[in-house]
């Protein structure tokens, strides 16, 4: 039995409405907590919203409203759209929690007690908008001659009384790590990066804030709020129980769960040098891996405010369904490489894909199968039609092993390209044994025809219930599939037969997904 899965998306900055770039990491996050759980095995997936630092402060100044007031309000944005989007997480987390202040606190003084903080005072870098701190040797220079973050951001000079967090003493602890799980960062190029990173040598980390209040207040320490990612990563733990929580902790976050962050690459360093030194410190378990996804891109071009190119996730949703996004997000870009939507892009993949390739594949033979056979299901020939049998294995083979080990390794757009070719098939199959043909001549092989489709496009339906689970779900449904059948190791006959001999007749049955069409606007490219 596989070890309980815990999957965590990164927590956003509630500083903003949610973009498109949240939800892609959501969804991705989300197909493979959901093919997980079809695999068999347990699950806990966390998702939320990161509401302390000085972003938040400064935002929340900017508008005249205090933090809280001002996460209160966009976190439950975010939360909307994990749920519009169809997101299947266990726990929403908001940093603003005092059970999470507590967990925070815990890892603060586990990391104290093991003589990893000292106070002191920091000057250099900081860049509110990455929330992070730069070496004078990582600064850039901009377009006028300032000085900018590697990320391109303002930076500005910072002089205050800080903790400080030993790092400089992780460095060996870390390459360590990282040469003994090679999978620790994903993918591969990520991982080169940050082995850079950590070869040149770590100096100790700021901690602590002085300078504002909004954070998690430093144990013993009046004046100092912890450093935002202190708090940030330990979000993580809170979700899983830390510091009170045994049980939920042994099983979700031990040596013997599987634990895995999914996030954009932009946090990379945080995640794979900051978050496992911070745990060795507090002697805690160590994530298993990290994977750093690429950017999403609005046709190509990074989205910005100032550019106006911020695409709201829900107002995409609302044209063009969900699961269109949801599909659509999956399978165009390789996961852990940049990619770029367009709504051309969208209503292409969706229409060529979803609507004609799978969608009328089940039209065709689930309304041939209500209408000729008024509703009854089919019956499987004697011995398999050699053309019955192969259909059948593959699909088999692609619903049970090659979609689940492609979402196990994090390639939900491979997952989608194996069960698209298995949809292919299908199509080849229908044309060429031609059951309105045979329906004069052969009702017998018709009918094996037909048994053959229905189970085919059942199991196909299962496998992408991950990707788009509203309307595989309604297709399940409509086709009498229990709901215990549907998992990826599902046997066919094992739900079939007894449904067959059962009361239930196949309803005519409506498109699953409607032919998209482009605003007019959009069909001139803007
Ligand atoms: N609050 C931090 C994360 C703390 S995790 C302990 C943060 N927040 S964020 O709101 O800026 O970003 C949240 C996630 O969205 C990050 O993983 C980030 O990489 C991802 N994305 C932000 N813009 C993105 C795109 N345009 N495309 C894809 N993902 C992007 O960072």
């Amino acid at each position: 039995m596989a070890a309980p899965l815990t999957l965590t998306t990164a927590i956003s900055y509630p500083n903003g409405r949610p973009h498109i770039g949240h939800a892609y990491e959501a969804i991705a996050s989300d197909a493979i907590a959901r093919s997980a759980r079809l695999a068999g095995r347990d699950v806990f997936f966390q998702t939320g919203t990161d509401e302390h630092g000085l972003k938040m402060a400064q935002t929340a100044r900017g508008r005249g409203r205090t933090p809280r007031d001002l996460a209160d309000e966009m976190s439950s944005y975010f939360k909307e759209m994990v749920q519009s989007l169809n997101i299947s997480h266990d726990r929403f987390i908001r940093t603003s929690e005092p059970e999470h202040y507590e967990a925070s606190q815990a890892i603060w003084r586990a990391m104290e007690a093991n003589g990893d903080l000292y106070l002191g005072r920091y000057e250099g870098w900081y860049s509110v908008r990455d929330e992070a701190f730069y070496d004078e040797s990582e600064l850039i220079d901009g377009e006028g001659g300032e000085r900018l973050s590697p990320q391109g951001t303002p930076v500005e000079w910072t002089v205050e009384e800080s903790w400080f967090f030993r790092l400089s003493a992780y460095q060996q602890p870390l390459l360590d790590l990282y040469a003994r799980h090679p999978d620790f960062i994903r993918p591969e190029s990520r991982r080169n990066e940050v082995l850079r990173f950590v070869e040149g040598g770590l100096s100790d980390l700021s901690v602590s804030r002085t300078s504002f209040d909004w954070g998690v207040p430093v144990p013993d320490s009046p004046g100092h709020v912890m450093y935002v990612w202190v708090d940030a990563l330990t979000n993580y733990l809170t979700g899983c129980g830390y510091p009170n929580d045994t049980a939920r902790m042994a099983k979700w976050w031990s040596d013997a769960s599987d634990i895995r962050h999914i996030i954009g690459k932009d946090i990379v360093r945080f995640h794979t040098v900051y978050w496992p030194a911070f745990l060795m410190s507090a002697k805690i378990s160590l994530p298993d891996q990290v994977f750093g996804h690429g950017f999403v891109l609005n046709r190509g071009e990074k989205m910005s405010k100032s550019l106006g190119n911020v695409a709201d996730p829900l107002e995409l949703a609302g044209r063009f369904g969900v699961d269109a996004l949801r599909y659509f997000l999956l399978a165009e870009v390789n996961f852990g490489n940049d990619g770029s939507y367009s709504a051309e892009a969208i209503v292409q993949r969706a229409n060529t894909e979803l609507g004609n390739a799978f969608g009328n594949l089940a039209q065709r033979t689930l309304s041939f199968i209500a209408k000729n056979l008024s509703g009854r299901l089919p019956t499987y020939g004697e011995e398999g039609d050699e053309a019955d049998v192969t259909l059948r294995t593959l699909v088999a083979q692609t619903v049970s092993e090659a979609m689940p080990a492609a979402f196990d390794a994090m390639a939900p757009h491979q997952a989608i390209e194996i069960w698209l070719k298995a949809v292919f098939a299908c199509n080849a199959y229908i044309d060429a044994q031609a059951p309105w043909a045979l329906r004069k001549t052969d009702p017998e092989r018709m009918e094996a025809v037909l048994a053959t489709l229905y189970a085919s496009i059942a199991q196909l339906a299962v496998g992408i219930l991950p990707v788009i689970p509203g309307s595989a779900a309604r297709l399940l449904d409509k086709m009498g599939v229990p709901s215990e059948a549907r998992s990826f190791a599902c046997i066919v006959e094992d739900w079939y037969s007894p449904l067959q001999t059962s009361d239930f007749v196949l309803a005519a049955p409506t498109p699953l997904f409607p032919r998209l069409e482009l605003a007019e606007a959009e069909g001139e490219g803007n």
